[in-house]
């Protein structure tokens, strides 16, 4: 059945001088840091609660290719900063704590994450997460974010989620730059949950020529 634009969240991102100014923070956290994130317009949602520093995040999108299957963007809170518990219907997915503390919430079970950790959040599993004293990037990998496909507890937020349709990705302009982000990063580190699946998910060899693309990719046997 076709949707409606009335099911989405359509005024979901902070705009204006709140909007610069909040990015203007961020890439100052990001040039302490070290990092340099993807050359993509980034979404500032507050997921129509009007609450940014509350409710709220900057996705950097990577790329959303709906083509092949594959998605991946990080996700920046300030500090206290939450995404709002919701869950989706047909993506799992993959966090990786790029930097700072991170509360997970995954169904009834809450737990903190630090840099290096990597979790995977199953396909219809309710979660929410938030920066924990002070500021955190994670790296998202998962099936491609679709407009239908985020259910947000909040029902304050649309019925479908927000208006994903305009989502403004990297993949065109220049992969090689987010890959070099991507290649500065610690790559295996031991998760204490023993839910993490660091071990599985992380490559033991990864090794990066200098076109900036990985040139060698060994699976743990
Ligand atoms: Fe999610």
């Amino acid at each position: 059945m076709p949707r409606t634009d009335a099911e989405w969240t359509l005024d979901f991102e902070i705009k204006g001088a709140e909007r610069d100014a909040a990015l203007a923070n961020a890439a100052a956290i990001f040039t302490g840091w070290g990092l340099t994130m993807p050359p993509c317009e980034p979404l500032t949602p507050h997921f129509g609660l009007h609450d940014f520093y509350r409710i709220g995040e900057i996705e950097y999108w990577i790329v959303n290719d709906r083509v092949n299957n594959y998605c991946g963007k990080f996700l920046f809170m300030f500090d206290a900063q939450r995404c709002p518990l919701h869950h989706h219907k047909m993506k799992d997915e993959t966090f990786f704590i790029v930097k700072g503390v991170v509360s997970m919430t995954a169904g009834d079970k809450t737990f903190s994450m630090k840099e290096g950790d990597v979790f995977k959040m199953l396909t219809g599993t309710d979660h929410t997460f938030a920066a924990v004293g002070g500021p955190a990037l994670v790296l998202e990998v998962s099936l491609p974010s679709v407009q239908h496909d985020n259910i947000f507890a909040d029902k304050r937020i649309g019925k479908d989620g927000v208006d994903l349709r305009h989502a403004r990705p990297a993949f065109s302009v220049s992969t090689c730059s987010a890959m070099k982000v991507m290649a500065a990063m610690p790559l295996r580190r031991q998760c204490a949950s023993s839910s993490c699946w660091t071990s599985a998910l992380v490559p033991r060899t990864w090794k990066w020529g200098t076109s900036g693309f990985p040139t060698r990719l060994r699976w743990p046997a």
